[in-house]
């Protein structure tokens, strides 16, 4: 098993994947860590939608429509070619987990912990995954923020916020990015 610190210190955001399936056990192994990170209040605040194929097809309809959207604003000549992308950066990717939190339109403080709370719940499985040599990508674009995915989704989005799409399979690149030096972020004071 890695170590805990080169886990952390490795893993990178994966944008390409193999075909390669992810199986049901290693989610499972992720759930377990994403499940175990701490919240305020024990609220568990966070859900976990594994969304196959056939109702990421459902998605499609507002996935070209915002890839339109999206060329037709850059003013790009290759509308064809964007839709393509976008339609394959939701089927092609082996496993789509869908992360929402809970809302608390009553208590903007208590929905912010919560947030905060499924942040660190996401990451947990995200650092799980990557124990098992497993990779994965956070996206928020535009697909995730849109009414039609809460509707496709059956998730009610006076509840829960969507705070991403968790793309995830078996890295066929892993990035190399700079990081920042960390005595340009820490500060000890006396
Ligand atoms: C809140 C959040 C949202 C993100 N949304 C996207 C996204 O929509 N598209 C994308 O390609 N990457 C997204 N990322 C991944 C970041 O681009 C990535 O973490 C960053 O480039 C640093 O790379 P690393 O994760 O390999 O350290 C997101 C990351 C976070 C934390």
């Amino acid at each position: 098993m890695r170590e805990v610190q080169e886990i952390l210190n490795n893993r990178r955001t994966i944008y390409r994947f193999t075909s390669e399936d992810v199986s049901d056990l290693d989610l499972e192994t992720g759930f377990l860590a994403a499940n175990n990170a701490p919240c305020h209040k024990l609220t568990f605040p966070w859900k976990f939608y594994v969304v196959g194929k056939e109702t990421r097809k459902k998605l499609l309809p507002a996935v070209v429509s915002l890839a339109r959207d999206k060329a037709a604003k850059k003013k790009e000549d290759d509308v064809q070619m964007a839709e393509e992308r976008a339609i394959s950066k939701i089927m092609d990717v082996p496993r789509m987990i869908v992360v929402t939190s809970k809302l608390s339109r009553n208590d903007l403080f208590r929905e912010k912990e919560d947030y905060a709370a499924t942040v660190c719940s996401l990451h947990n499985l995200v650092l799980s995954l990557w124990d098992l040599g497993i990779g994965s990508q956070w996206s928020t674009g535009a697909i995730t923020r849109d009414e039609r995915t809460y509707s496709v989704l059956e998730i009610d989005s006076t509840k829960e916020r969507i705070i991403g799409f968790l793309k995830v399979g078996y890295p066929e690149i892993v990035p190399t990015n700079e990081k920042k030096n960390p005595n340009e972020f820490k500060f000890y004071l006396p």
